[in-house]
């Protein structure tokens, strides 16, 4: 097996017990109102499956496939919204995805979710990167926040490398563009 690359960033374990404290949260939120997850491909997938492992089984799920990313750098645009569907009329939604970065991905998706009429939509992200971002966009709830450094694992690429690596670790990366 090839060597994981660059640095540690955050263990299996630390990311096991806050998906599960996650989801304990959205659970109390939700409690009695049915909701629809919508799932941001392909980051988000491990971290979709954990939560959903506690959450009702009544929830709905919704994968969308949307990409920004080349390389270590946005490159300002969203492709594959245009396939994005999903009965989400008059429902709860709830978007998942992987990072907050520039906060463009989660902004147009939700503008999205909404036009396809869900009721409300609240977002969730497992990292939130700490810096100034494009788009006003809040996460309700938010696994870990951490420093403005590329970061791969658990679902995140570089260039489709690394989602398997079961931690998340630290590449050395440009300076945000967007
Ligand atoms: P924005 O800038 O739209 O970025 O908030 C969100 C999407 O960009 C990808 N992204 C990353 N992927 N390591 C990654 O592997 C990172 O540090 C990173 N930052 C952003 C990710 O796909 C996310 O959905």
């Amino acid at each position: 097996m090839s060597r994981p690359p660059g640095k540690s960033y955050l263990s299996a374990s630390q990311i096991r017990l806050r998906v599960r404290t996650l989801a304990a949260s959205i659970c109390r939120t939700y409690r009695n109102r049915p909701l629809t997850i919508v799932a941001l491909l392909k980051g988000s997938v491990f971290f979709v499956v954990d939560l959903l492992r506690h959450l009702d089984s009544d929830t709905e799920v919704e994968f969308w496939n949307v990409s920004s990313y080349e390389g270590t750098r946005s490159t300002g645009k969203i492709r594959g919204l245009e396939h994005c569907r999903g009965n989400l009329h008059g429902r709860d939604v709830l978007l998942i995805d992987d990072i907050l970065d520039s906060g463009l991905t989660l902004d147009r998706t939700r503008s999205h979710a909404k036009k396809l009429g869900a009721r409300t939509v609240q977002i969730c992200v497992l990292l939130s990167k700490q810096r100034k971002r494009a788009r006003n966009v809040r996460a309700r709830w938010i696994g870990f926040k951490i420093k403005d450094e590329f970061v791969v694992g658990y679902g995140l690429d570089l260039d489709q490398r690394y989602r398997a690596l079961p931690s998340i670790r630290t590449l050395p990366s440009s300076p945000s563009s967007t």
